[in-house]
């Protein structure tokens, strides 16, 4: 089981937004717990206050090192791990969210007004981490992101186990379009391919198609997973197959008119498979 302990000043952001979805069935099981602490709690005065002025002047406050301190020191044990939320940090990814799920305990914490006094960075967080490359107001968004993404790969609690292993970044790659019922609408039609049992057949084309996609809209990840493919490809002593990258353009090229449209894979040229 996974445990995350949340030290914020608003609890019940963390507590209500959590309470939704997979992640809120995932808190209903033993396979996750999250829980909310506020540093409040451990304020000095009457006012509970939790924020001072910056030595050294600058705009707004700075959350006090001793009531975090304190409420750090009531959750965290020898197993946890210390995260402060932070734009300065490392950027979530699918690699981190896999790796903090085999984590036995997560301690995030969320800054407010002008973030946090440093020395409780250099003495208790194991890492900082950005949800990207903007600042927000609070840490408790980025917490729940971090939460909802780690989730996901806590095993056994996405109902399908081989979900996530087929979602975006999974294999370094994005998800190939998906469809429903009913097979023609909007005036486009599923691909034929989907309609048909073969499984083998249809994972090999969900796998290409993928790549396209990539290509399409994140040429930086198609290009290491390229690299990937051309490294395990070199290193194949039979080679009956084509190049990956001679292989997916022929894919491409047997692909209906109308199937690139529906996949939107229709502004890609020759051009785009020749390095
Ligand atoms: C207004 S921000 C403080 C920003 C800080 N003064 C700086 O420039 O690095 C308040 C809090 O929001 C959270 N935060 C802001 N942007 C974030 C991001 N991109 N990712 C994760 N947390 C973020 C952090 O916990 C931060 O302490």
């Amino acid at each position: 089981m996974l445990q995350i302990d949340v030290i914020t000043l608003f609890p019940e952001m963390i507590e209500n937004a959590a309470s939704f979805g997979v992640l809120g069935q995932a808190l209903k099981s033993d396979l996750l717990k999250v829980f909310s602490h506020t540093p409040r709690e451990f304020a000095q005065d009457r006012h509970r206050t939790v924020d001072d002025r910056p030595f050294g002047g600058g705009d707004g406050m700075i959350m006090l090192a001793e009531p975090l301190e304190k409420t750090i020191q009531k959750v965290q044990h020898k197993n946890s791990k210390v995260i402060y939320m932070s734009p300065q940090g490392e950027v979530l990814s699918d690699m981190k969210a896999r790796a903090l799920a085999k984590e036995e305990h997560l301690v995030i914490i969320c800054g407010r007004y002008g973030g946090i006094d440093q020395r409780i960075i250099n003495n208790y967080v194991d890492e900082e981490i950005s949800i990207g490359d903007y600042v927000l107001s609070g840490g408790e968004l980025g917490a729940l992101v971090v939460i909802d993404a780690v989730s996901r790969m806590v095993p056994g609690v996405l109902g399908h186990s081989e979900s996530a292993n087929q979602d975006s970044f999974s294999e370094g790659l994005l998800e190939q379009p998906n469809f429903t019922r009913p097979r023609q609408y909007l005036g486009a039609e599923v691909p034929e391919v989907l309609l048909g049992g073969n499984h083998k057949l249809m994972a090999d084309w969900k796998k290409k198609v993928s790549a396209l996609v990539t290509l399409v809209k994140r040429p930086d990840l198609f290009q290491a997973y390229l690299e990937e493919e051309n490294l395990k490809y070199r290193s194949l002593k039979k080679k009956k197959t084509e190049a990956p990258l001679k292989e997916l353009q022929k894919f491409w090229n047997n692909l209906s008119l109308q199937d690139r449209k529906v996949l939107g894979l229709e502004e890609l040229s020759e051009e785009d498979f020749n390095g």
